[in-house]
């Protein structure tokens, strides 16, 4: 088998109809549209309707990616779903998106990293194509963070939207210069405690809240993304000066910003979505690549940094080029 490198060949996303502005927050919270904005850079979230899930998120940008790439869905081989609100303990959201997908080939199963788990899940698909166990592979990120929030607390129902985004990875030669180059994870579990669900989740009542330590989280996120975007460069023998686009995950402008001023990228090299989409965890940084690919920012050849943080704490990064 020739040496393989995992091909980005597809890309999707799907956001709620429903938008909720700051100003709707500060209606019945004590927060504000200035308050939200200048801390966070945010300025509405999408908010899952009643027939909104992590499944048929996860199919509706699936099928996006399927269809930007050509590629019917029985050719799919693997489909990894990275999400931390799923709608049932098991069977796991991807098998469901296979089923919904009409799928009755490959496999499929989810990965929980929190806000890290489109690194994580990218880089678990990536290693199946490489090793030759899948030829193609969706890489989702599918979050209904708005039933794990407590609508009370404003320091952090503020921060998080609801949304899927999808990556469909394909088979190539390593010999060519495309593809995802490396990834590289790491995690934390003494941290586990700075950001978690006091329960567990599921489609049929609240039965967990998101909680937060936000000002260390923040102190974590910018140290621990800096050092990662470094390693991720070093690892390849590159440089900042080589990164077309860094496409962050989208947990806050300050920590984005902090991260590009390190990398020495100005802010049109930047993808950001937080300001329409706040923090969709795992879905931030598909969502966000689909923006850009299909605005035409992101073009053929191109060189893509991605870097995320969340829970556990888990962070990572990884560069593709396109
Ligand atoms: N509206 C108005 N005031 C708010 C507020 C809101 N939505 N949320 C918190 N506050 C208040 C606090 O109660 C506090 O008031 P006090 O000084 O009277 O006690 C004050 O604002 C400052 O709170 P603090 O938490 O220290 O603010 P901060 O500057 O650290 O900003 C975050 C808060 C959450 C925006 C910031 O810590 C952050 O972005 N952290 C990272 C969170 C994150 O991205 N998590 C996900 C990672 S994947």
């Amino acid at each position: 088998m020739m040496a393989r490198r995992s091909l980005m060949v597809g890309f999707g996303g799907y956001l709620p109809d429903r938008i909720v502005t700051n100003d709707e927050l500060a209606a019945r919270l004590d927060t504000s549209d200035e308050w939200i904005r200048a801390r966070t850079g945010i300025g509405q979230r999408h908010i899952a309707g009643p027939e909104d899930n992590a499944v048929s998120m996860a199919t509706a940008a699936a099928a996006q990616a399927l269809d930007y790439a050509g590629m019917p869905a029985a050719d799919v081989g693997a489909i990894v779903v990275a999400t931390s609100t799923p709608d049932q303990a098991f069977p796991a959201t991807a098998v469901r998106v296979q089923a919904a997908l009409g799928m009755r080939g490959g496999f499929g199963f989810d990965i929980a990293a929190a806000c890290s788990g489109f690194v994580y899940a990218l880089t678990v698909a990536d290693s199946l194509i490489r090793t030759g166990q899948a030829d193609s592979a969706l890489v989702i990120g599918s979050e209904v963070y708005s039933r794990i929030l407590d609508w009370s607390d404003r320091g952090t129902c503020v921060l998080f939207g609801d949304g899927a985004g999808a990556v469909l990875l394909k088979a190539g030669d390593a010999a060519q210069p495309a593809g995802v180059l490396s990834t590289h994870l790491h995690s934390d579990g003494t941290m586990g405690d700075l950001l978690y669900v006091d329960g567990a989740v599921g489609l049929r009542e609240q039965s967990g809240f998101l909680r937060m330590q936000g000002r260390d989280v923040f102190r974590h996120a910018v140290a621990k993304l800096s050092s990662s975007v470094d390693e991720v460069l070093a690892a390849n023998g590159m440089t900042h000066a080589d990164v077309s686009w860094l496409v962050p995950h989208q947990a806050n402008l300050r920590i984005i910003e902090a991260v590009a001023r390190k990398l020495e990228l100005p802010p049109e090299r930047v993808v950001m979505t937080v300001d329409r989409h706040a923090n969709t965890s795992a879905a931030s940084i598909p969502l966000a690549m689909n923006e850009a690919v299909r605005d035409g920012r992101i073009r053929k050849g191109d060189l893509v940094l991605m870097e995320a943080l969340g829970g556990g704490l888990t962070w990572g990064s990884a560069l593709a080029r396109l």
